[in-house]
């Protein structure tokens, strides 16, 4: 049985191309998305074409045991998850605070801070009692700064930023690896990204920035750095690292 890399948030961006670059690397590759049952299919066949072994779950990552669920259901049928991968994002954009409802604050920590602490608290266990594993948690510039209409999502990323700390407190000597992987910067994630802009300042972005300016993160190239990290000999973890495109200036110098 092939080892498993579950992520939770697995669109065309950063969440697929992990999914890809790991099955690559022999795993199975678990991928659970909200909707989009077509792009899930897509990239499954993707991995499936280049000899790769997938599988897709729709699963909204806010309602109750859906996570739970997925976990146990992956270790039962498919098998040992030795890589988990929390890619779920909560940025709605700019909202001054009078425009940023109870609603919309309280969704932004169910989805980036309370859905780690439930994925933690569902596959931390089994990880400990077979004394390795790695969660792999995908961050945002909003982690380490809080900003003008970032309400919901800074305190969200923040609140996350300390639970993959304080999970690593508990979990790395016990031989589980959390990292937390700040994203300092626009991904070329047509999923996310693109759906937020819009089809056209998404395309004009790409052209602006992306493309062959290497201005936007690549989710490919960003996924090398997943499979690195979960590589890592225990005696050299990384627990917090950044990745920028090479022209954008990180997040303390601006
Ligand atoms: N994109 C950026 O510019 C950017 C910048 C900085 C940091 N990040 C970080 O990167 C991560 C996302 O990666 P990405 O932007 O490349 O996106 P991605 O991997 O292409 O897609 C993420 C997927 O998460 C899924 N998702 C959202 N809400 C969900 C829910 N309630 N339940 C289950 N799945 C859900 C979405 O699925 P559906 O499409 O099916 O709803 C989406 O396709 C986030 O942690 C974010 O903070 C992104």
């Amino acid at each position: 049985m092939k080892p498993v890399c579950l992520v939770i948030g697995a669109g065309a961006g950063i969440g697929g191309h992990v999914g890809k670059r790991f099955a690559r690397e022999g795993y199975h590759s678990v991928l659970c998305r909200r909707s989009d049952e077509q792009g899930l299919d897509r990239l499954v066949k993707e991995i499936e074409a280049n000899d790769g072994s997938a599988s897709g779950h729709l699963l909204d990552a806010t309602q109750p045991n859906t996570i739970e669920d997925c976990v146990a259901a992956v270790e039962k049928d498919v098998g040992q998850i030795e890589v988990a991968v929390f890619n779920l994002g909560a940025q709605i954009g700019n909202r001054i605070l009078e425009n940023t409802s109870y609603k919309a604050f309280e969704l932004g920590w169910r989805l980036a801070t309370f859905g780690l602490f439930r994925l933690a608290s569902s596959v931390g266990p089994l990880m400990v009692e077979r004394g390795n594993g790695t969660i792999l948690v995908t961050s945002a510039t909003a982690a380490v700064r809080g900003n003008a209409g970032q309400h919901s999502h800074a305190a969200a990323m923040g609140g996350r930023r300390m639970l993959c700390q304080t999970l690593n407190a508990e979990l790395a000597p016990k031989g589980v690896h959390v990292a937390h992987i700040l994203i300092d910067g626009a991904v070329d994630a047509p999923d996310t990204l693109g759906k937020m802009l819009g089809a056209e300042r998404f395309q004009k972005l790409r052209e602006e920035r992306g493309l062959e300016q290497d201005g936007l993160l690549l989710p490919e190239k960003v996924a090398e750095t997943y499979l690195h990290v979960a590589q890592q000999h225990r005696s050299a973890w990384t627990h917090e690292l950044d990745l920028r495109a090479f022209s954008d200036l990180p997040w303390w110098n601006h």
